[in-house]
């Protein structure tokens, strides 16, 4: 049983101990009623206070319980509190830390709430597409009142409980130790008669409730596009004006709508997946990590300045290194004028640009970062240029520090073997902006050492970033997988569509950008210099040749004002081409294709099922070790639609067999090699599996 019980001076103590957080898994909730049973079949206990263990009084339902049969299993949450309400004796919630989602519940069930301040109060299901089950949605407008639940309801988002003074949410909100101060209420209460009051039983008034509604339910849907938990959970707590038996009943059918829409199981499957991305199998939890205290950066260019502007963030001195001085003094002014903008924004104070700014030094001399724990090398993209670095970092490093490179495509295992420190070696794949993109992908080379991984994971989550594992290939995860989305893009060009029809699809779809305004923003060129190399590298693969011909005709995107699409100065919004378009379609002429009409359902399938096909060789390689690693790189570094989940959750959904099917009718189209059906797929397609179990 996962709740401890003491009897402290006449009032019960039931102490929720399911660490991390207390999750109300079954057996702690088992561990309540047998609580309160206990306590209510002791005569000397007058009153009873439920309280929570360790770093939380409770996080909500145990998450690591959902999708499985305990979930549903009796006592339910909505069981307990029925316990806690129908109790002859006073129940005083003491709540510190945190108490989310059905923690928060479970203290509104009780007659009385004491919390400390500084505890986090929220329902946060909305962020996994739910919304509160266990009567939230009729409690909490009972107790703050219908708008300010309605906000806390719709948008999750947590409030410190001193906030909530002067409301019935709390009884008292003591400075400290909370449970001293809930025994002491609870004796007072305790002493005190019946009948002691219960949140069900007060009402919600509100002077204009249809009037707020109206204009919620319009605010909300206009913000919740793609999601359909949002306007359940406002419908929820306008049922919290209706008797409370009704509300019930409509917040229980709204919770069993939302729990099986493909939005909440996207939103759940990231929630599991960010959390699960830190865990790489073969290297255990508890694995040494070494200490992270001096960051050095070698190159002050593009990624350079925004690498360093993650350690800054996070308190961690960093040193950068150049070859020229005008490099440093150039790389350093973008990344004043980065905070400074910031600070304009209002979203950081002059002081704390001044103290980000205090933790970067610069150097031309590898001498002055010889002591840096870790050292990341974000120099220009050849192999030469790398070998002479790392042949350098060899030389002059303290033994012990981390060797990594920001290489977005060259082979790791090579860049490891210029060092005698293979071990020491890593790939920490930063995204453009690298200050502001969530996604590092950390390669992990053959010999790279496990406490290294760990360490670079950890240091991940210090600097906010979900940091995925890859293993080493061309363009590891994300770039080896939108090679096969951009060739895709390419060839429907050929057939008959245009930059502005394959954008707006797929746009539709969900993606923050379509492949062609993509390309204008990163640099049409960037892709033409792969192309380049591949032809001599890999002269099989096979390309549109579109994209070249833009880049002949000078369009490099938006850095030349012109690209798939027309820019106008200090504007970001595509214009097209009638030459971009007459160049398509000539194409087409010179290929001997008869242009046809693609259908936007044709270019979403095509786009998203070649991420797929990939994604499954991926995963069957081991370069990833889990779909949901996949799934992550996607959806925090090439803005595939959140409430899609990622591609691999995508096709579990549409269903591998009829992703199979779909490849293999674009098999016998134009390009059709391209359309080998990955091995995996099929296998998991015949036995009617999903990458997701
Ligand atoms: N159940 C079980 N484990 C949980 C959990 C929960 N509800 N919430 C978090 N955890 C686990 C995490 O998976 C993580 O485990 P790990 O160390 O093995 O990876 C550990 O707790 C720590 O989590 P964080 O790294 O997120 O730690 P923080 O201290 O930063 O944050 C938190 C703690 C604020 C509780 C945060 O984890 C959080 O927001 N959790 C989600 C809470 C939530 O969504 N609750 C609602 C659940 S749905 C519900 O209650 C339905 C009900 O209405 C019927
Ligand atoms: P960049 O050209 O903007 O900057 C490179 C910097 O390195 C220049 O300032 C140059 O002076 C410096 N440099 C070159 N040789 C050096 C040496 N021997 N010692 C010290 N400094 C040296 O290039 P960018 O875009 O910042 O790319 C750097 C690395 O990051 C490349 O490996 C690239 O593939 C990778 N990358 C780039 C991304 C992007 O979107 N630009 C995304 C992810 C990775």
């Amino acid at each position: 049983m996962t709740a401890q019980y003491q009897v402290q001076d006449g009032v019960a103590v039931i102490t929720l101990d399911n660490p991390p957080v207390n999750g109300l898994g079954h057996s702690t909730r088992l561990g309540i009623v047998e609580g309160m049973t206990r306590a209510l079949d002791d005569a000397a206990v007058k009153a009873i206070v439920i309280t929570g263990a360790g770093k939380a009084f409770s996080g909500g339902a145990d998450i690591r319980e959902f999708n499985t049969p305990k979930a549903m299993q009796e006592p339910t949450l909505h069981s307990v509190i029925r316990v806690l309400e129908g109790s002859s004796k006073p129940v005083v919630a003491a709540v510190h830390s945190v108490a989310m989602g059905g923690g928060l519940e479970l203290a509104l069930g009780c007659n009385y709430r004491v919390a400390s301040k500084g505890a986090q109060i929220a329902l946060p299901e909305v962020k996994l597409g739910l919304l509160p089950g266990a009567g939230g949605t009729q409690r909490l407008p009972r107790v703050i009142g219908l708008e300010a639940a309605a906000n806390m309801i719709v948008s999750g988002t947590p409030v410190l409980s001193e906030k909530f003074a002067g409301t019935k949410l709390f009884d008292e909100i003591v400075d400290g130790d909370v449970l001293p101060a809930a025994v002491k209420f609870a004796q007072n209460v305790g002493a005190a008669t019946g009948p002691h009051p219960k949140v069900r039983d007060l009402k919600v008034r509100h002077e204009n409730p249809e009037g707020y509604l109206g204009f919620a339910r319009n605010t909300v849907a206009a913000m919740a596009k793609n999601f359909p938990a949002p306007l359940k959970c406002l419908e929820a707590v306008a049922g919290s004006l209706k008797p409370f038996e009704q509300g019930l009943k409509e917040e229980r059918e709204g919770f069993l709508f939302l729990v099986t829409t493909p939005e909440s199981r996207a939103l759940r499957h990231a929630f599991f997946g960010e959390r699960a991305a830190s865990k790489i199998p073969d290297v255990p939890e508890g694995t040494a990590t070494r200490k992270i205290e001096k960051v050095a950066v070698i190159g002050a260019g593009t990624m350079g300045g925004g690498i360093s502007m993650n350690f800054l963030n996070a308190g961690i001195p960093v040193t950068i290194l150049e070859t020229k001085q005008e490099a440093l003094d150039r790389g350093v002014g973008i990344i004043r004028k980065n905070y400074e903008n910031s600070a304009k924004k209002g979203k950081l104070t002059q002081e704390k640009v001044e103290q980000r700014m205090g933790l970067l030094s610069t150097t031309l001399s590898y001498d002055e970062i010889k002591d840096a724990d870790l050292v990341i090398e974000a120099v220009f993209e050849e192999m030469g240029v790398k070998e002479i670095v790392f042949k350098k970092l060899d030389e002059v490093m303290k033994q012990g520090a981390i060797l990594a490179s920001n290489t977005s495509t060259l082979d790791v295992n090579k860049i490891a073997s210029f060092t005698k420190r293979p071990q020491d070696v890593v790939g920490m794949h930063f995204f453009s902006p690298a200050n502001v993109m969530k996604l590092l992908e950390v390669v992990r080379g053959e010999k790279t050492g496990k406490d290294v991984l760990a360490t670079v994971m950890q240091l991940g989550k210090k600097i906010k970033k979900t940091a995925v594992v890859s293993g080493v290939c061309d363009g590891f995860i994300g770039n080896r997988m939108i090679e096969q989305y951009s060739r895709q893009a390419g060839y429907l060009l050929d057939e008959g569509a245009l930059p502005e029809q394959v954008d707006k699809a797929i746009e539709k779809f969900g993606f923050a950008m379509g492949p062609f305004r993509m390309g204008d923003l990163a640099g049409n060129d960037i892709g033409w210099a792969i192309r380049k190399r591949r032809a001599v590298d890999k002269p099989d693969i096979q390309y549109s040749k579109t994209a070249d011909l833009l880049c002949e005709m000078g369009r490099y995107g938006q850095k030349t004002g012109a690209g798939w699409y027309d820019y106008k100065a200090g504007d970001r919004k595509p214009y097209p081409n009638q030459q971009v378009n007459d160049m398509i379609v000539q194409h087409s002429k010179d290929l001997g294709i008869t242009r046809r009409k693609i259908s936007d359902e044709e270019i979403v399938e095509r786009l998203v099922f070649a991420l797929v096909n990939e994604g499954a060789k991926i995963l069957e390689e081991g370069i990833a070790s889990k779909a949901s690693d996949i799934d992550m790189v996607y959806l925090t570094g090439y803005g595939f639609p959140l409430f899609r989940g990622g591609p691999m959750l995508y096709a579990d959904q549409v269903g591998l067999y009829n992703v199979a099917l779909a490849m293999k009718r674009y098999a016998k189209g134009y390009h059709g090699e391209a359309w080998q059906v990955a091995p995996l797929l099929q296998k998991l397609a015949d036995e009617g599996k999903g990458f997701n179990g």
